[in-house]
């Protein structure tokens, strides 16, 4: 993280937000220090655990003497405080307060902040409303203020959980965090295993260097994206990416991509000149309505449909392409009763694309989907649970090719490499599945047709050759535009 920074001479600061034992700053001086110049470095750390301060001073103290030792000089200040509440008023208030338009700023930021939700109501969350919505993670709260001490021509450099680049809750960050700042860099990390070994970071972490302010300028410098593949930094793969290709702006949203190779370049290239959305194909997604343990009253563990039950869907009942029901798993409720309080729980029986919203890290893919045929299931009513979503034509009814069609789409590795390049966690939102680029309807007809052929001849759908073809057809396309431009 201390290499990723453009080290400048004379005088500098950094800032340390939740500093912990202080090896972040640490690294920092070693680089500021390898440079061979004399520096005088002002280090300004926030911990509020008591238990690392000692440590913390010891080390600043260290740090002052090798300076020394270089001809050059270190003065720190170590705040026991609560980083976010001592500066909130950074965001809020800016004028109001004497530190924010004439205190000390800083030339660069190094931070791996805390990562935990607070509470909406919570002091901190509300002293930075302007920024952070609903039941905010602290770590975004660090970030933006972070980001509001830099000088104007500063740098920040962290590393945090990938969870802002998308997904609704950080929305009100994303948008707040790319007006205020350009980002240079981001690395990603191939495989956590052995890395982050003895985190329970369920996550995937990040590391972003950013700039303070946007100008015409930064905006149209390429970001350099690089990925590690273990502990070892300089076996990293490198890439200079457009900035339109990492931040990705759809339905009035704007979400930070991070490729991981070229394949993904090619993926997000290939996908993004896909002309719909669901939506614009006249389909919407939701999720199912019914949370089990608010709907304990109305489940029951019969596998019997009747004019009172109707069967209940989770993830399990997804089997390959097809849904199968009833089917047991770990004493699941399988039916849900039918009546008037229950009535906004189910759904009427059509054909529906079925996705799972949450799948495990070990599962080869992100995206999981499959059919309800109501041809094949004689019931009127049906359950969703909330772990699924559902994708249907909420006026009129989705043909079975049209079904098999999107599931296929869903299903396959170009869909899943493009999700990953949106999202770093194993949920799958239908937000993000709304801003999915979609082919026409003709293209997924088409589609559906090859699979269920496939599926009555009874061998395993060749589903990536399909697609390989609809994405030559945009390649074409897309390369005459080129050549036009
Ligand atoms: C993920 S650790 C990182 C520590 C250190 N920077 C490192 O990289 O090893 C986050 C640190 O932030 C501190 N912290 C948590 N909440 C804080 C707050 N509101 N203000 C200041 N420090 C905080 C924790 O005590 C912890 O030391």
């Amino acid at each position: 993280m201390a290499s990723l920074f453009t080290i400048r001479h004379g005088s500098l600061s950094i800032l340390d937000p939740g500093a912990g034992t202080g090896i972040l700053t640490a690294a920092f001086c070693d680089r500021v220090l390898s440079t061979g110049s004399p520096v005088h470095l002002r280090v300004e750390a926030y911990e509020n655990d008591t238990a690392v301060i000692p440590i913390l001073t010891k080390l600043l103290g260290a740090a002052a003497r090798e300076f020394k030792k270089k001809e050059s000089e270190l003065s720190f200040v170590i705040h026991e405080d609560d980083f976010v509440t001592a500066n909130a008023h950074q965001i809020k208030q800016p004028d109001l307060f004497g530190s924010a338009s004439t205190g000390e700023k800083f030339d660069y930021v190094i931070a791996n902040p805390p990562y935990f939700k607070i509470a909406g109501e919570s002091r901190q969350a509300r002293a930075m409303d302007d920024v952070v919505a609903g039941q905010p993670n602290i770590y975004s709260l660090f970030l933006a203020l972070g980001v509001s001490l830099l000088k104007p021509d500063g740098e920040i450099v962290f590393i945090s959980p990938r969870s802002f680049c998308s997904g609704l809750y950080f929305r009100r960050f994303r948008q707040w965090l790319l007006s205020r700042s350009t980002i240079r860099q981001i690395h990603s990390f191939q495989s956590r295993v052995g890395l982050f070994e003895h985190d329970s970071v369920l996550q995937e972490n990040v590391i972003f260097k950013l700039e303070n302010g946007v100008t015409a300028d930064s905006a149209s410098q390429p970001i350099k994206v690089t990925v590690s593949k273990d502990k070892d930094f300089s076996r990293s793969d490198k890439l200079h990416v457009d900035r339109s290709t990492i931040i990705f702006e759809k339905n009035g949203d704007v979400f930070i991509r991070v490729p991981a190779s070229l394949h993904d370049l090619s993926v997000i290239r290939a996908v993004d000149s896909w002309p719909f959305t669901l939506n614009g194909l006249g389909f919407e997604i939701s999720t199912g309505p019914v949370v089990a343990f608010r709907a304990t009253e109305f489940l029951s563990a019969s596998d019997q449909a009747s004019p009172k039950f109707a069967p209940l869907l989770w993830s399990h009942n997804l089997q390959g392409l097809n849904v199968v029901w009833p089917l047991a798993k770990n004493g699941k409720a399988q039916s849900i009763r039918i009546g008037e309080p229950s009535r906004t729980l189910l759904l009427p029986v059509k054909n529906y694309v079925l996705l799972k919203r949450f799948t495990s890290k070990e599962q080869a893919r992100r995206l999981y989907a499959a059919v309800l045929r109501a041809a094949q299931f004689p019931h009127e009513l049906v359950g969703m649970e909330n772990h699924l979503n559902y994708v249907y034509r909420p006026h009129g009814d989705m043909t079975e090719d049209e079904a098999y069609g999107l599931a296929a789409l869903f299903n396959s590795q170009l869909l899943d490499d493009y999700f990953r390049t949106l999202n770093g966690h194993t949920q799958v939102n239908a937000t993000e599945i709304r801003t999915m680029p979609m082919p026409t309807l003709s293209e997924i007809v088409e589609l559906g047709k090859l699979i269920r052929a496939d599926v009555r001849r009874n061998v395993a759908p060749s589903l990536d050759v399909y697609l390989e073809n609809i994405v030559a057809n945009y390649d074409r396309t897309l390369a005459v535009r080129e050549a036009r431009a």
